[in-house]
């Protein structure tokens, strides 16, 4: 008998201005099938998240829909909390960040950090937005790069080239909220001193709570040096306002952690459980955050510096996952990868293949991990409906036939039932060990090992010709109830990975009266009720129709948590002599190219009729470099040549791009030739 576990597990808490998609499920899939897989075991395990609510860019949101931010994200959590069961990711208990609970907490903890002399306040100079009268968040500031003169880039890293910069050294700022010129103004700000916590860190991330690869990266940000960190943002913000400090604001990152306290403390109060059981220091209770390592700063350094200095205990684990491509690539709206949560189970897509597939592909590193729409398809149907489903499928007609629906009693006693238990036993121990290191591939693996090892039995026995000989019960009775209690285990075995498949499995297959639990392995099933299809096929043609439907969604795009409004306001006006300084022309892209090292560029060899120019542009992400090849399109054939990391830059060509997507290159009407001047 193993000891029971008192067990806190969060995901992320996904931000209140845009929808659910496939990228977070990685996420909160894979954070249900490890709570669900220790529920299974008997353990007390409390799953618990929130929508992060605070921030710029959820203000501007609400603002531009003529809405409060409260009702936005009111509206938003349904959605979210929607979209979770959907894919059956459940929560004990999900809230928000804008709780009186995470209000009272971050207040207390704030509290303490400070009378620890942990929090600093000094002025700072940021750009401000003298029409919307607010300071402007680094992405909310568009500009020239400073690099490679790329235009309309963010104010904290250039998509052209790749460089990272500070807003103020971009060239020709404007505010992307108002389109105003920002200016420079000082303000107070208040900051966590995170270089007072390094030798609290250094030992922390060092003893077991991250994976490898996440303490690696830890040394190379402690060789960077630990900088202090701006908790505090100015009015107007929607956030939660600095005990002490009027018109000063909690950042939005600083209470988005204590989120997680904060929805476990109203669920607490509801279930009447003990929470400080879990946060006080010293807890023997574990605490373990699903994240993507995008936010590993945050939760292995600010996190449990804050905790520790706040009197806390700190997180037993921090678990990071890599991020999802869609076939090879970033998920993209125009190629239509950018799929939502909604979309997928609108389009009648199942989400246990979903689940099913992202096991297969989830194995506790911090790899990125690829959804293979092609791959998807082919081994959902492989493994679940080929092999899993295909059990029962084979076998089951014939005990209801056959034998009034009664398996063997006795089968676990006999030899046959010996030789296959001990073989599902020893396999369901490492089975077990990989979930709990999330470790599903291996998991999957394992379990599709034991499929086929039943489903050779079946092809052997062939109970469809025993059916057919006289007096076929005594066989169809053994080789039914063998490969039932096959079955049965495979189905506890998937139960975290396929909650809803199986909970139909032992109810209305084995006519259980409650849902799955790890120690039913040791048990069998003693009838089954008629078999009732439990798994269709994915079609290819659906997935065709899940790509389309998200494909150039403007609507996807309006509420996909960008920042920036969609429309850019239009520049200052030039008389027609500035206009026909630019010298634009038609010419044909002979040879396009990928550029070694470079994310965003191709190379584009352009022949203009009378010349070839070398173009980088920064088109990789929506153009397959040989679909370019041969076509025209139109390039500025006067601007000075740049030179670019890459080599020498000899113009530009155009394309259109915002928000809602892009870029899309321009190409001329039928009939126009390199060369030709655009007036
Ligand atoms: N609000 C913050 C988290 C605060 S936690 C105290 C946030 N929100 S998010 O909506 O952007 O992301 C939520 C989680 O989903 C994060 O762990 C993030 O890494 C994960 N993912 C978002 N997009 C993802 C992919 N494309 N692929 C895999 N995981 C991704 O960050
Ligand atoms: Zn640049």
């Amino acid at each position: 008998m193993t000891q029971t576990r008192h067990i806190l597990v969060t995901s992320a808490l996904p931000y209140a201005n845009g929808p659910i998609h496939l990228g977070h499920l990685v996420e909160y899939i894979q954070t249900d099938i490890w709570a669900r897989f220790q529920k299974m075991q008997g353990h007390t395990c409390h799953y618990v998240c929130a929508d992060d609510t605070h921030g710029t860019p959820i203000m501007l949101r609400a603002e531009k829909e003529g809405i409060t931010p409260e009702a936005l994200i009111q509206r938003v959590q349904v959605e979210h909390e929607r979209d979770f069961k959907g894919f059956y990711v459940a929560f004990d208990h999900y809230y928000s960040t804008h709780s009186p609970e995470t209000k009272e907490l971050a207040e207390t903890i704030y509290g303490r950090l400070k009378d620890g002399g942990f929090i600093e306040s000094r002025a700072i100079e940021q750009y401000f937005d003298p029409l919307k009268e607010m300071f402007l968040p680094d992405r909310f500031i568009k500009g020239e790069c400073p690099r490679c003169h790329a235009k309309d880039q963010y104010g904290d890293s250039c998509e052209a080239c790749g460089a990272t910069y500070s807003p103020t050294d971009l060239l020709n700022p404007v505010s992307a909220i108002s389109g105003a010129i920002p200016v420079r103004k000082e303000s107070v700000h208040y900051f966590f001193k995170l270089g007072q916590c390094g030798d609290f860190l250094k030992t922390w991330t060092r003893a077991g709570h991250l994976q490898s690869e996440a303490a690696n990266k830890m040394a190379e940000w402690f060789e960077a040096g630990l900088a202090d960190w701006d908790i505090s943002r100015d009015a107007p913000y929607f956030g939660f306002e600095i005990p002490g400090a009027p018109g000063k604001f909690f950042y939005v990152w600083l209470d988005a952690p204590i989120g997680y306290m904060g929805s476990f403390k109203k669920y607490a109060e509801l279930k009447g459980i003990d929470f400080d059981a879990y946060w006080k220091q010293g807890s023997d209770t574990e605490l373990y955050h699903f994240i993507g390592k995008d936010i590993l700063y945050f939760h292995a350094l600010f996190w449990p510096a804050m905790l520790e200095h706040a009197g806390f205990r700190t997180p037993t684990k921090i678990f990071a996952h890599g991020f999802l491509t869609v076939n090879g690539e970033k998920m993209s709206k125009s190629r239509g990868t950018f799929i939502t949560a909604e979309s997928y189970l609108k389009e009648g897509l199942n989400p246990e293949w979903l689940r099913y597939y992202y096991a297969c592909k989830l194995n506790g590193s911090m790899e990125d991990i690829d959804l293979n729409l092609e791959d998807f398809s082919l081994r959902v149907n492989a493994d679940l409906v080929g092999k899993y489903i295909n059990i029962a499928s084979r076998t089951a007609g014939f005990v209801t036939k056959h034998l009034e629906g009664q398996l063997d009693p006795d089968f676990l006693a006999s030899a046959d039932g010996k030789t296959q238990m001990a073989m599902i036993t020893e396999s369901a121990v490492s089975i077990s060990k990989a979930y709990e290191q999330r470790d599903y591939a291996k998991a999957t693996r394992e379990i599709m090992r034991i499929a086929d090892s039943i489903n050779e039995y079946v092809n052997d026995q062939a109970p469809w010709k025993v059916a057919k000989t006289e007096n076929p019960e005594k066989d169809l009775l053994r080789i039914c109830t063998r490969s039932l209690q096959g079955f049965y285990a495979l189905s506890i075995l998937l139960a975290p990975l396929l909650p809803q498949l199986t909970q139909r499995v032992a109810r209305e297959f084995f006519g259980m009266a409650r849902d799955f639990q790890w120690s039913d392995l040791e048990c069998s099933p003693r009838r089954t009720l008629p078999y009732e299809h439990l798994m269709t096929r994915v079609e290819p043609q659906k997935i065709q129709q899940l790509i389309d439907s998200n494909r150039d969604n403007l609507e996807a795009a309006a509420s996909s948590g960008t920042p920036v409004a969609a429309t850019i306001p239009i520049a200052e006006t030039i008389g027609i002599d500035d206009f026909s300084k630019i010298d634009l022309r038609v010419v044909r892209i002979v040879a396009a190219d990928h550029v070694e090292g470079a994310e965003k560029l191709l190379r584009l060899s352009l022949d203009l009729g009378t010349e070839t120019r070398t173009v980088f542009a920064g088109i990789k992400s929506a153009y397959d470099p040989k679909q370019l090849e041969g076509k025209l399109t139109v390039m500025v054939a006067n601007l000075a040549p740049r030179k670019m990391k890459f080599g020498l830059s000899e113009g530009m060509v155009l394309a259109a791009s915002d928000d809602r997507g892009g870029p899309f290159i321009l190409f001329p009407d039928q009939g126009a030739e390199p060369g030709m001047r655009i007036k």
